[in-house]
């Protein structure tokens, strides 16, 4: 296989969508999880979100990074959760990564891609944002804090984790999540979407000993 290699100026001079796909593929594949909000009135939200990552376990938290309102695009995940200050993210498996994609098509505020994609909202007495409902997993986060980043105007927000659901069947007796086991959808890029297998797990490394496989 021929290698290509670019520096930053062939980057630069790309066409914008040529790069934008190219830069987006760099991070490899991420989570894909749905994104369930609302606003003070009750108009849920639901939008697919892959930027996610793991800030810390004690106190728990998961951040993301979500793109800036611009003249012709609302950014109602943004709003609506700095509106109420909490959000869901519900994984969803390959036979619904169609209706998952569909979520990011630019509805208007007052359409709500559950029922337009297809998806069932369901609203906890506890929290103040919806699941999907049947999602193998569910996480319900409360903001901690939101970050606008000067560099490119988009904003990460961070969130404490203050509600979970997840098959019993899916823990380790480690504690961890097997999600293969909850059959969870892996994105790459803005158009890819694939199940991973278990794969290969190993014990913490250590200076001493060579790889352990579990
Ligand atoms: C696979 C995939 C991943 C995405 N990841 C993100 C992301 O990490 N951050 C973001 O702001 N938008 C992301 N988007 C775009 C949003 O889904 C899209 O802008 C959506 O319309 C936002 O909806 P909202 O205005 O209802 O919040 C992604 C889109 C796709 C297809």
């Amino acid at each position: 296989m021929t290698a290509e290699s670019l520096f930053a100026t062939d980057i630069a001079s790309m066409a914008p969508q040529m790069r934008a796909l190219l830069i987006n593929s760099l991070p490899g594949y991420k989570s894909g999880m749905l994104v369930g909000t609302c606003d003070t009135k009750d108009q849920p939200n639901l939008a697919i979100v892959s930027s996610h990552f793991h800030l810390g376990s004690s106190p728990p938290l998961l951040a993301m990074i979500l793109r800036p309102s611009t003249g012709n695009s609302e950014r109602h995940t943004l709003n609506n959760l700095l509106e109420t200050q909490c959000w869901t993210l519900n994984g969803f498996t390959l036979d619904q990564a169609a209706q998952a994609h569909q979520t990011s098509a630019p509805y208007p505020k007052n359409q709500s891609e559950f029922a337009t994609c297809d998806f069932r909202a369901e609203w906890l007495p506890e929290f103040g944002a919806p699941f999907v409902e049947h999602s193998p997993l569910q996480v319900g986060c409360v903001l901690r804090e939101h970050h606008p980043l000067s560099i490119n105007g988009t904003h990460m927000i961070i969130g404490e984790v203050h509600y979970l659901r997840y098959p019993h069947a899916a823990q380790r007796s480690d504690g961890g999540l097997s999600l293969d086991a909850m059959d969870l959808v892996a994105v790459s890029g803005l158009d890819t979407y694939t199940q991973p297998d278990a794969g290969l797990r190993f014990a913490p490394a250590d200076t001493t000993s060579p790889p352990r496989q579990l």
